[in-house]
């Protein structure tokens, strides 16, 4: 079959397709073929004859490195305002915790974001997802909660919508909801799961959300009014998500496996239980080193995840206070120098492991003949080269659905 485009002269082309080892498996000298904005062939060496007619457009990646669109699985990416003031705080000492407790932290977002329109929300999410197809990064997971009633969650989840259909970033949609506690409801918890518990059929009826998610940490949600909301969601349908273990371990990760969650994050302070936990029920440990780095708290140990059998995603968890960066890369660096695993580990936990953790492994987060045309070009000769040099962006041509995108660092769409 004729392609539309072929890339070839690959240097190393990053397929992504699970090898039995349990690594990614990495064509030296690959070409790409598309057709109709799904990968048609791949392979290395010599072009096959009969991919190529008078219409097909060749271009020569010159022994570049080019793998899957990277996957965001995990961010908060829709709300308003920022927090630098917590810089001060942080600088100071004072832990996330603390001044989450503040009238700072979420609950700061919460309200800005409460006050925004939805237009603001939308151009200031645009924004940053402009940002994020410049470092690569072609599927984002997006949470609601900075909400926290029905109608300014809702009014998150719409902005998702919006994005959906006015953004060449494929989007996710998360219900997080059980973010935090609000501070009127600190006497009265029960009141606000109740709550949280009405919101879930009225945001399944309209078909905001396919995943909910919920902070199930010491001083927020316990284990059981976790449970609780996550088993309400389940039966409505929704796919499950879970933060836990960031500042301590109450079991957290083995709740994710016993409710059969599809992934689970931050992980910080999981023990061995809740790692093999993990490992049994394939439920996918979502790894977020930029926390670590910004908030100071230790590193998740991924190697252990992996020795345990647990396979990993890494992420920004982008987010105006724990988090607030859209470098996918700068986070795949971290993982190299701070978590010490491999660069074919690293990749592997931002495409195919990535693509799990959201429930689209059928359709990207590998190039694989039949899946998207989501594409990077890497200006860099070897995937170690990326991770070793960090701090910048090696992007420099980003393909979505067979379309370029990004061009050398310029936008076309
Ligand atoms: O994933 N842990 C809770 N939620 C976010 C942080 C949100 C915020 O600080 O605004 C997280 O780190
Ligand atoms: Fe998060």
């Amino acid at each position: 079959m004729n392609a539309d485009l072929i890339l070839y002269n690959i240097g190393q082309l990053v397929t992504s397709r699970e090898l039995s080892n349990g690594e990614i498996e990495i064509i030296e000298d690959g070409y790409i073929a598309i057709k109709d904005g799904r990968i048609s062939a791949l392979g290395s060496g010599n072009i096959p004859k009969e991919l190529i007619s008078f219409k097909t457009s060749l271009k020569d990646a010159r022994k570049c490195v080019v793998t899957p669109g990277l996957i965001d699985c995990h961010t908060h990416l829709v709300h308003f305002g920022s927090r630098e003031n917590e810089l001060t705080h942080k600088i100071e000492g004072k832990s996330y915790l603390e001044i989450l407790k503040k009238k700072d932290g979420i609950s700061k977002t919460v309200k800005e974001t409460g006050e925004a329109t939805v237009h603001q929300l939308v151009e200031k999410a645009k924004k940053t997802l402009d940002k994020m197809l410049f470092f690569g990064i072609t599927t984002v997971e997006s949470k609601s909660g900075y909400g926290l009633t029905l109608e300014n969650e809702k009014k998150q989840l719409e902005v998702n919508k919006i994005l959906a259909s006015h953004h060449p970033v494929d989007i996710v949609s998360t219900f997080m909801g059980a973010h935090t506690i609000p501070e009127k409801y600190l006497n009265n918890r029960e009141k606000f799961i109740k709550e949280i518990i009405e919101m879930l059929p009225k945001i399944k009826e309209e078909n905001l959300a396919e995943f909910c998610d919920i902070y199930c940490e010491k001083g927020i949600f316990t284990l059981e009014e976790s449970r609780e909301i996550l088993l309400v969601a389940k039966e409505l349908g929704f796919k499950l998500k879970l933060h836990t273990d960031i500042m301590n371990n109450q079991g957290g990760a083995k709740l994710a496996a016993e409710i059969g969650a599809v992934s689970t994050s931050h992980l910080i302070h999981t023990d061995e239980e809740g790692m093999n936990a993990l490992a049994q029920s394939g439920t996918i440990a979502e790894l977020l080193p930029g926390v670590s780095f910004n908030i100071g708290e230790p590193y998740a140990s991924a190697r252990k995840f992996i020795a345990n059998g647990v396979e990993i995603a890494l992420s920004t968890d982008y987010n105006p206070g724990s988090c607030p960066t859209e470098n996918l890369q700068l986070i795949m660096q971290l993982a190299a120098s701070q978590m010490k695993i491999t660069s074919n580990q690293i990749f592997k936990a931002v495409t195919i492991n990535a693509a799990k953790a959201i429930g689209r492994q059928d359709i990207i987060g590998s190039i694989e003949v039949g899946k998207k045309a989501d594409l990077v070009v890497f200006d860099a000769p070897n995937i170690d080269y990326i991770l070793y040099h960090f701090g910048t962006n090696h992007a420099k041509y980003v393909y979505k659905n067979g379309s370029l995108i990004v061009n050398k660092r310029h936008l076309y769409y």
